[in-house]
């Protein structure tokens, strides 16, 4: 079973992007983190980084006939805006982390919601790029638990 790394809109900045709040971990390097811990780990990893929500959709979508056991997903901005991705992660019903580096509860009023939360199995947030590896440790437990 596979697993798919989706990173939203302005993620590719990471690195120079508001490094006190981002951190300075570069998208590159933190990628290349999880691919190490997958092979470790003899899992299959799949990664897209795209600014446009129809990009993230399709891929998405074309996850539910690729073998995909789970999603780790950071929406970015989409997170608070759109019910389409919300839709496309309801639809594939692949369980799925969403992570953010940053806290939005801590941030301003309109970060606080967010349009997938309720359909996560886990929401982890506020440990910057380290939150990715969290979640590899928890997918890696989910797919050596189903049958692939
Ligand atoms: C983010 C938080 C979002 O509110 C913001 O729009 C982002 C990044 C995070 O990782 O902290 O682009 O998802």
């Amino acid at each position: 079973s596979r697993l798919l790394v989706l990173h939203g809109p302005n993620l590719n900045l990471l690195g120079t992007r508001e490094p006190e709040v981002y951190g300075r971990t570069t998208l590159a390097e933190i990628d290349a983190q999880l691919r190490e811990r997958a092979e470790r780990a003899d899992i299959s990893i799949d990664f897209l980084q795209s600014n446009a929500e129809h990009v993230l959709i399709d891929r998405i979508q074309a996850a539910k006939g690729d073998g995909t056991g789970y999603i780790l997903i950071n929406p970015a901005a989409l997170t608070h805006t759109s019910v389409a991705l919300r839709d496309a992660l309801a639809a594939v019903a692949i369980p799925f982390i969403e992570i953010h580096l940053s806290n939005p509860h801590a941030r301003e009023p309109f970060r606080h919601h967010s349009y997938v939360s309720d359909l996560a199995q886990a929401v982890i947030c506020g440990f910057g790029a380290d939150g990715y590896l969290h979640a590899f440790d928890q997918a890696q437990k989910v797919l050596a638990a189903a049958p692939s």
